[in-house]
C-alpha cells in the first residue's frame, strides 16, 4: 500500500529546502499533503520534520509513492543531479507521477529537463514571482506551462502555493516570463542603487529621492523598498544576490541565442559578480548598493 493510500492525504515530494524550498513545503503541510522532503545538506529537511513532513535520505526515496514531485534548487545542474544523478528521484517516480518544476533555471535548462521527464512523467514548468516572504504566506504568483490536462490536478497543490497562477501557452513560457521578469528587477535594483549613489554624491539625502518616488509615478514599489533597505544597509536575503546574478547571466544567455544585446544587463552583472567576490552572494540583491560609487 503507498504511503498515500494509508494516510488518504496526497503525497508531494519537495527537493530542495533552502529559502524557497523550506516555506513551500511547510504551506504544504498547512494545507493538507502528505510531504516528503530532501535536501542536500540534510539538517535543512530534518528541521521540518517537527511540522509533520517525512525526511528522505536520498532524492529516490522521497520520489517513491508519491503523486507529485518538486523541484525547487539553485540551477538547471542541481535539479539535474537530484533527478536523475546517483539515487536521482526521476526513475523512482510513478508514471502517473507530475514533476513541477520550479526552480528558476532559464531556457536552456528548461527543454533539458522536459526534455528528461518526456514519456515518463508529467512535466510542469511552474517557475514563482515572490520572495520568501510571499512564500510563507502562500502568496507567490505561480507561472506555469505544461500539458493543460494536468491542470485540474495541480490547482489544490498551486492554490497552496500561491495567490495566482498564470498558465501559459507554450511549453517553458513559465521560465521564459520569469527570466524576462528578473530582468527587470535587476535593472530597477542597480538602477536605485546607482542612483542613491548619485543622490548621496550630489549632498541630497537619499531618503528625499525615495520619499519622491514613492509619491511620483516615477516610483516603483519594489525599487523603493529596495532603496530603502539599500539605505538602511539592510541586506536581510529575500532574494539573494547570488541568485540575482545567475539570472542575469541566464537573460544574457538567452539574448546572446537570440542576437540581441542587454547592455544594462551585462554592466550590472559585472558589477554584481565584483560584490559577490566580496562576500555579498548571500546578501539580499538590496547588496546591489556596495558597488555603487
Ligand atoms: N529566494 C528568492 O527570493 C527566490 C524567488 C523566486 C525564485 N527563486 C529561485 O528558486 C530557486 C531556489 O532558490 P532559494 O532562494 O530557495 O535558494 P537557496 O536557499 O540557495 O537553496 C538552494 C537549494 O538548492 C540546493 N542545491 C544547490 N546545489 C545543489 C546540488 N548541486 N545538488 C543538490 N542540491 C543543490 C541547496 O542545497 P544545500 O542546502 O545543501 O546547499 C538548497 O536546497 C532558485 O532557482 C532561485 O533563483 C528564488
Amino acid at each position: 500500500m503507498t504511503d498515500q493510500a494509508k494516510t488518504g492525504r496526497t503525497g508531494v515530494a519537495v527537493l530542495g529546502i533552502g529559502v524557497m524550498g523550506a516555506p513551500i513545503a511547510r504551506d504544504l503541510l498547512h494545507a493538507g499533503f502528505d510531504v516528503t522532503v530532501w535536501n542536500r545538506t540534510k539538517e535543512k529537511a530534518e528541521a521540518l520534520a517537527a511540522q509533520g513532513a517525512s525526511v528522505a535520505s536520498a532524492p529516490s526515496e522521497a520520489a517513491s509513492d508519491v503523486e507529485f514531485l518538486i523541484t525547487m534548487l539553485t540551477d538547471g545542474a542541481a535539479v539535474e543531479a537530484a533527478m536523475t544523478g546517483p539515487e536521482g528521484a526521476l526513475a523512482a517516480l510513478s508514471p502517473d507521477a507530475v514533476w513541477i518544476q520550479m526552480s528558476t533555471v532559464g531556457v536552456a535548462a528548461t527543454q533539458r529537463l522536459a526534455e528528461l521527464a518526456d514519456k515518463r512523467v508529467g512535466f510542469v514548468d511552474a517557475p514563482v514571482s515572490g520572495s520568501s516572504e510571499p512564500a510563507e504566506r502562500g502568496e507567490l504568483l505561480i507561472l506555469a506551462s505544461g500539458n493543460p490536462a494536468l491542470r485540474p490536478r495541480l490547482r489544490p497543490l498551486f492554490d497552496a502555493l500561491g495567490h495566482r497562477t498564470l498558465w501559459l501557452d507554450r511549453p517553458g513560457d513559465g521560465n521564459r516570463l520569469k527570466l524576462v521578469l528578473n530582468n527587470w528587477l535587476a535593472v530597477l535594483a542597480e538602477g536605485m542603487a546607482e542612483t542613491i549613489g548619485l543622490a548621496t554624491s550630489l549632498g541630497l539625502d537619499p531618503g528625499l529621492l525615495l520619499d519622491t518616488l514613492a509619491e511620483s509615478q516615477l516610483g516603483s514599489a519594489y525599487a523603493t523598498a529596495k532603496g530603502r533597505a539599500m539605505v538602511k544597509r539592510d541586506f536581510t536575503p529575500g532574494f539573494p544576490l547570488h541568485h540575482a546574478c545567475k539570472d542575469a547571466a541566464r537573460a544574457l544567455d538567452a539574448a546572446d541565442r537570440h542576437g540581441i544585446e542587454l547592455p544594462l544587463t551585462e554592466a550590472l552583472s559585472k558589477r554584481w559578480n565584483e560584490a559577490i567576490s566580496l562576500g555579498h552572494g548571500n546578501d539580499d540583491v538590496a547588496a546591489a548598493i556596495t558597488t555603487a560609487r
